[in-house]
């Protein structure tokens, strides 16, 4: 399938991007001519997939693509408990009701933003234990989204292990820049959890991408498949959730998957209240169909190869120009160090939300601030959390642009950066919500625009 995009002007994406407060996520789709706020249920579907698309089973109750999908779930992850949800945060959302309670501690590895929110909005604490160089876009770690093992146990050994309901592992780290988990770390932290007596978890939205990183850049697995290394990192994981909306390369969708019957059978309950019954969880059965398909194809060497090799196109084209990024280049998504790019613009005026804004007016490109806006306020003493790096996330949706669309981003990128030094205020906020709030927050611009 291939659609159009529309070249605009400077002047008319002046005048969308204030009628939208400044809020990239409040722009049409039409308003925009390359889009990578996200790599999430924006990838193209295969002849496969739509083949299957017409062979879902709609049927309310014991559909046969429930079953389809519950089959490659198991093959792929080896779990026996299964329970589809509309997406991702919907899996979070169920899951956590089970395992999260108030005044929890939950660790992890840079939580991405609604687990984090799912477990505030439970009054309890995402511990954020990734390793100190993830937080250095400079330094070059083959595996910047592990987790820093003594943080970690610092944290199991110094709260009571009722109040851990679980550890989460976010493969890959979407936070850090879609930086991997290695094989071993993932091996240490369960050797960990199982000391403790806690389960671990895993965030699995790009699980294929980690398994690609696995496969490059550890010993001893050069010569394994993706599947047969998918499924050993889970054989150390109590359960999952996922939104299939990334590697499962479908438009909308998601699930949780487990070890555990009990956990299965309370979510079984959540599930039905949120989401749907329990074989179809707010999915169509032709979706699910295609969910067994796209599990399947994401993770195939070929289709990695030729993802994860744009993302590193365009990486290498932004370093070329001396624009900093986080290293090595992630999985789904470039991550631009903002507060180097604009070092002018004060954290109290959002740097990365003000780079955004800037390449979008520049050519049209719509990226995503992964800064302070997203971080959200402190929920006790309600002060911006300002965190350890700012970035503008461009994100590659998959088999949907050509490179020749990643070169025109690259030089629209280079022309704003070439005139950074005239880029000296950022915005403040004209309205917010509580929580999540980079999704509806409305902005304005502080002092005047230079073009
Ligand atoms: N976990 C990770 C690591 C994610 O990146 C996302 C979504 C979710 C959970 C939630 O899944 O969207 O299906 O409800 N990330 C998208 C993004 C939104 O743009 O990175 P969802």
């Amino acid at each position: 399938m291939v659609e159009p995009i529309y070249r605009s002007t400077r002047s008319e994406r002046e005048q969308w991007i204030r009628e939208a407060g400044y809020n990239l996520f409040n722009l049409r789709s039409e308003q925009v001519y390359i889009d990578l706020l996200t790599d999430s249920g924006t990838g193209a579907m295969s002849d496969n997939q739509w083949a299957a698309i017409m062979t879902g089973d709609e049927s309310y109750a014991g559909s046969s693509s429930f079953f389809r999908l519950k089959e490659t779930v198991k093959k792929l992850f080896g779990f026996d408990y299964f329970l589809p949800t509309h997406q991702g945060r919907a899996a979070e959302n169920v899951l956590f009701s089970v395992l999260v309670k108030e005044g929890d501690l939950v660790p992890g590895n840079s939580h991405f933003d609604t687990t984090k929110g799912h477990i505030e909005f439970r009054r309890a604490t995402a511990i954020d234990c990734t390793i100190s160089e993830s937080f250095e876009p400079g330094i070059l770690h083959p595996f910047k989204g592990n987790i820093d093992l003594v943080q970690l146990k610092k944290v199991l050994d110094t709260h009571p292990k009722d109040r851990i309901p679980f550890i989460i592992l976010t493969l890959t780290c979407n936070s850090s820049g879609g930086q991997p988990v290695s094989m071993q770390n993932i091996r240490e932290v369960k050797a960990l959890a199982e000391q403790y007596g806690i389960p671990l978890l895993f965030d699995s939205a790009r699980f294929a991408e980690n398994a690609w990183f696995i496969s490059r850049r550890e010993a001893g697995y050069e010569a394994k498949t993706i599947k047969e290394i998918v499924f050993e990192m889970y054989s150390y994981a109590d359960g999952m959730t996922m939104s299939s909306k990334k590697d499962g390369i479908v438009n909308i969708g998601g699930f949780i998957a487990t070890k555990h019957k009990d956990w299965y059978d309370q979510a079984c309950t959540y599930n039905i209240m949120f989401e749907g019954f329990v074989t179809y969880g707010g999915m169509a059965g032709r979706d699910m169909n295609a969910l067994a398909v796209g599990l399947e194809e994401a993770s195939e060497t070929a289709y990695l190869e030729s993802r994860i090799g744009q993302v590193q196109y365009l990486g290498a084209q932004l370093s070329g120009y001396g624009i900093e990024v986080q290293q090595p280049f992630g999985g789904h998504a470039i991550f631009v160090n903002a507060r180097h790019f604009l070092p002018h613009v004060p954290k109290e005026e959002f740097i990365a939300q003000t780079l955004c804004i800037e390449l979008y007016l520049e050519a049209g490109i719509r990226g995503v601030e992964v800064g302070t806006l997203m971080a959200d306020r402190d929920p006790e003493s309600r002060e911006n959390r300002y965190p350890k790096l700012e970035f503008m996330r461009l994100a590659l949706p998959r088999r949907v642009y050509t490179n020749l669309h990643l070169d025109v981003v690259a030089a629209a990128l280079k022309n704003v950066f070439d005139r950074r030094n005239t880029i000296t205020s950022g915005y403040r906020i004209l309205e917010e919500a509580p929580i999540l709030r980079h999704f509806t927050v409305k902005l304005e611009p502080i002092g005047e625009r230079p073009v």
